[in-house]
């Protein structure tokens, strides 16, 4: 396994995707990390990230030096790199041009890391840069600005690089990074399946004869880590589902159809679509939506958790992405684990433990182990739906009328989003339902009925999204259908703002 010692860099999530992508597991650690968990972790290499530092700040980022003497290779990615030298005597200094985006790599030593590689372009983004190395250190390319573009210390078998071989921009980083894994003969044996198994052991272990409960969203996390946590434990897991009538046509349906039917997992649906609708009655606010349905929800899930006797956990779909942003910036070695957003606090006398089985999983590796388990396309494709559900796709006041129209509208788009097969390319896909009546003429009659809005977006975080630019013929067919199949909306609109300034959601 590698360990990636995090700087700080808007990248470090990158460099684990890049090793893993070669089978090698790896985990991210804060430089705080002690040596005695470097140790227990047994790596057999390490990776230091950049960062947004400068190796002479007062208070820069530093890893316990004693990493390099543990005799395991060492590569150091921009700030990382800095602070390998600075240790072993180099200097540093403020390059006079700044370099940020696509440089040529020339390469003078096209041995270990470097093997099999061609001179081609690579990605920068620094200000600092090498002035000397230290002894046993030889420079491997250059660029037009930065003299020391890699260097080697090859005894040692330690390795820095100033660009970032983890993206995409950088042509021959996957190769890099795969020439690294081989210097450090890491095994190459982690896959979805050899992690599922390992981790149903691991649950086995933990859970001993206990129970757990686990709340399910009906979104792809919840869903693969229930699925997990049934093949280790059975029927000692029990699901809450809550039904808060907010969810797309069918959902909760072919939610029950799947985990109950197919899987026979151990599930209570809660029908609450009452009590949402009347606690929603008159609200118009979209951040007082928010707060009902949360609260709510909360309430709803407590109660029904709270009549399973004797359960000792809560699991939970957590990520790895959650689990590393919920750090604090350099902070201490044990993380402070952010509870998923559809699960709200359990009542302290339950004193549940949290059991996050998918805590050191990228999202699409989780799509991979769903599918591992079982699980169909349909299940661990879908596209992300928001906490609050149609609740924020309604705008103005939430009434059973209005629900009803949207879901059979939303149905259409995803129908025929999934006809033309690109449901998996757009980030998501939906309708907005707004206040709005126009006048419109159906047959020899005026209709004065709602207006409805087409969202599409292509994103790679939901941090910024584009509107998708959907063929015309598509949207004349999805807009045709809506009018003629949905009673209560006679105009269809196509949303063409992107994020920022827009949001994803309209509410
Ligand atoms: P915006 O609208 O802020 O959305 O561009 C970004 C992403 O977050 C989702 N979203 C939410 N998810 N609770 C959630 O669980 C919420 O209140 C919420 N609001 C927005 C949205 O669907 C998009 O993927």
């Amino acid at each position: 396994m590698i360990l990636i010692i995090d700087f700080g860099s808007q990248f470090n999530q990158l460099i684990a995707r890049r090793v893993r992508e070669h089978s090698v597991y790896c985990v991210i650690e804060p430089p705080s990390v002690s040596v005695e968990s470097i140790r227990a972790l047994k790596p057999e290499g390490i990776i230091l990230s950049g960062g947004p530092a400068s190796i002479y700040d007062e208070n820069s980022p530093r890893v316990n030096p004693a990493i390099f003497e543990m005799g395991i290779p060492v590569l150091g990615i921009c700030y990382g790199m800095q602070f390998m030298v600075d240790t072993f005597g180099g200097s540093v200094k403020k390059s006079e041009k700044r370099e940020y985006g696509f440089a040529t790599l020339n390469i003078r030593s096209r041995e270990d890391l470097f093997a099999g590689l061609e001179d081609s372009t690579c990605w920068m983004s620094h200000g600092d840069s090498i002035d000397t190395l230290p002894e046993g250190f030889v420079s491997m390319a250059d660029t037009a600005n930065t003299p020391v573009a890699a260097c080697h210390f090859p005894e040692k078998k330690f390795y820095g690089v100033q660009f970032h071989p983890e993206v995409e921009h950088t042509k021959e980083g996957r190769k890099i990074i795969d020439n690294f894994l081989s210097i450090c003969q890491c095994s190459r044996n982690w896959t979805m399946a050899s992690f599922a198994k390992e981790t149903i052991e691991d649950i086995k272990k933990t859970v001993g004869g206990q129970k757990v409960v686990l709340g399910l969203s009906g979104g792809v996390d919840s869903s693969v880590a229930a699925v997990l946590i049934h093949k280790a434990i059975g029927d000692q897991l029990t699901c809450i589902f809550v039904d808060n009538g907010l969810l797309r046509k069918n959902e909760a349906k072919t939610l029950e159809e799947v985990l109950t039917r197919n899987l026979q997992m151990n599930i209570r649906f809660v029908d609450a679509r009452e009590r949402f609708l009347s606690a929603l009655a008159g609200v118009t606010d979209p951040e007082t939506k928010r707060k009902i349905i949360g609260n709510l929800f909360i309430e709803i899930f407590d109660a029904e958790a709270g009549k399973i006797e004797g359960a000792a956990f809560l699991g939970q779909g957590t990520l790895y992405p959650d689990v590393i942003e919920s750090r604090s910036a350099f902070g201490g070695p044990s993380a402070v684990i952010k509870s998923h957003h559809n699960v709200g606090g359990l009542p302290e006398t339950m004193n549940l433990k949290l059991l996050e089985p998918l805590q050191y999983l990228f999202k699409d590796e989780v799509r991979i182990l769903g599918k591992e388990l079982g699980l169909s396309d349909e299940m661990v494709w879908r596209q992300p739906f928001p906490g609050p559900g149609l609740g924020i796709r309604i705008l103005g006041e939430i009434t059973e009328e209005r629900l009803n129209i949207l879901k059979e509208a939303d149905a259409i788009l995803l129908e025929e989003v999934k006809a033309e097969g690109i449901y998996k390319d757009l980030w998501q896909s939906f309708v907005v339902l707004l206040p709005v009546r126009t006048v419109g003429v159906m047959g020899d009659h005026r209709t004065y009925e709602f207006t409805c809005v087409i969202r599409a977006v292509n994103s790679k975080d939901a941090m910024t999204a584009d509107w998708a630019r959907l063929p015309h013929e598509f949207l004349a067919r999805v807009s045709s259908r809506i009018i003629n199949e949905v009673r209560g909306i006679n105009r269809v609109a196509y949303d063409i703002s992107s994020k920022p300034p827009a949001t994803i959601e309209w509410e």
